[in-house]
């Protein structure tokens, strides 16, 4: 049996169940690509998986390699795949229900993998998949965002919100942003108004907004609501909002559960990255082995852009 070195959970628990360890190489079945992991990055989704805040909903089972984003190259293909050859550069989102990309290998449906961005390296366009399906369902498929609207975007630097900011902007609507630590960065990554929450109530400011893109949930969704003009939306990626409230306020809500579909949608972002539309932001590059740290530091809560591991130097 081959092996590979691979970041594996045996228990749920802290960072410190994330080990550096020698795992099983896997191997293509029918219609999967395997591709050798150049980048991954870290997202909340791993750290929740880590602590096992999502095994009553996915059919994980231990030991468990973390992670969802992968640039990286096909190093082989299985019975039936097309379309693909060995050392073809690609992008994708894997590993969400099973083995993922902490990893020299990771395996993938061939219809969910497509050409990564040619303008970008690997640690960027690994950067992509994760938050940019999120942001993009959020966003286009469930808000129908168009360039008449004005959106409010919490958390705007953080992963999902730097991509929503761009591609709210790239189809013309007006963005408003919020961050604390991260507030100077904004401006930056194209926000029209930029409000630090640290300093300025959101709700007071903000008003008759057509769309909310909630990335924080809690006490920031429940102020959120007095913020939308009637008939908007509130979108949350983190915290059901409430039918009732919903319905009070005269607006709509909505919860991004699923993506779109991963290989059209990661296309046409290549697309926009290679057109210079999108740029993702990596501010920590960290090498696999460094998994526990980097997991660390996304739970600070204050992650700038994308932590981005690096699995090829
Ligand atoms: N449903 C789904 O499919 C889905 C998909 C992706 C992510 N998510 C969830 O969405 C959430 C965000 O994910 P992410 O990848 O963007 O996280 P992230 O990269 O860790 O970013 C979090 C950002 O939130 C900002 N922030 C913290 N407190 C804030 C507040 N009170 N108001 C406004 N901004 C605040 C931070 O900026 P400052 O340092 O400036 O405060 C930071 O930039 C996570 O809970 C994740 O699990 C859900």
């Amino acid at each position: 049996m081959l092996t590979m070195k691979a970041v594996r959970i045996h228990t749920y628990g802290g960072p410190d169940v994330l080990t550096y360890e020698n795992a099983p190489r896997p191997v293509p079945g029918a219609g999967e690509v395997l591709i050798r992991v150049y980048a991954t990055t870290v997202n909340p989704f791993d750290c929740a998986v880590r602590a096992g805040y999502m095994a009553s909903y996915l059919k994980h089972t231990l030991p468990l390699i973390l992670g969802t984003d992968v640039s990286g190259v096909i190093e082989e293909v299985g019975a039936g795949v097309t379309g693909f050859t060995p050392g073809d550069a690609v992008y994708t989102r894997a590993g969400v229900s099973r083995d993922g990309a902490y990893a020299e290998f990771v395996l993938a449906s061939a219809a969910d993998v497509t050409a990564k961005p040619k303008s970008l390296d690997h640690i960027q366009s690994a950067a992509l998949p994760h938050v940019t399906l999120t942001a993009w369902q959020a966003l286009f498929e469930l808000a129908n965002l168009s360039k008449d609207h004005t959106v409010l975007i919490h958390g705007a630097a953080g992963g999902v919100g730097h991509v929503a900011v761009q591609l709210a902007k790239g189809r013309g609507a007006k963005v408003i942003g919020t961050a604390g630590l991260n507030y100077g960065t904004l401006e930056s990554l194209g926000v029209d108004q930029a409000i630090n929450y640290t300093t300025t109530p959101f709700e007071n400011i903000v008003h008759d907004v057509d769309v909310v893109l909630d990335t924080i949930g809690g006490d920031t969704q429940q102020r959120s609501w007095a913020t939308l003009k009637q008939g908007g939306i509130l979108v949350s990626v983190i915290q059901q909002p409430s039918e009732e409230t919903a319905a009070a306020y005269g607006v709509r809500q909505a919860m991004v559960f699923s993506s779109p579909p991963i290989a059209r949608t990661l296309t046409e972002v290549a697309r926009m990255a290679d057109a210079g539309q999108i740029k993702p932001v990596v501010s920590i590059v960290l090498p696999l082995q460094d998994a526990q740290r980097a997991h660390q530091i996304i739970e600070g809560k204050h992650t700038r852009g994308k932590i981005v591991l690096q699995v090829v130097q």
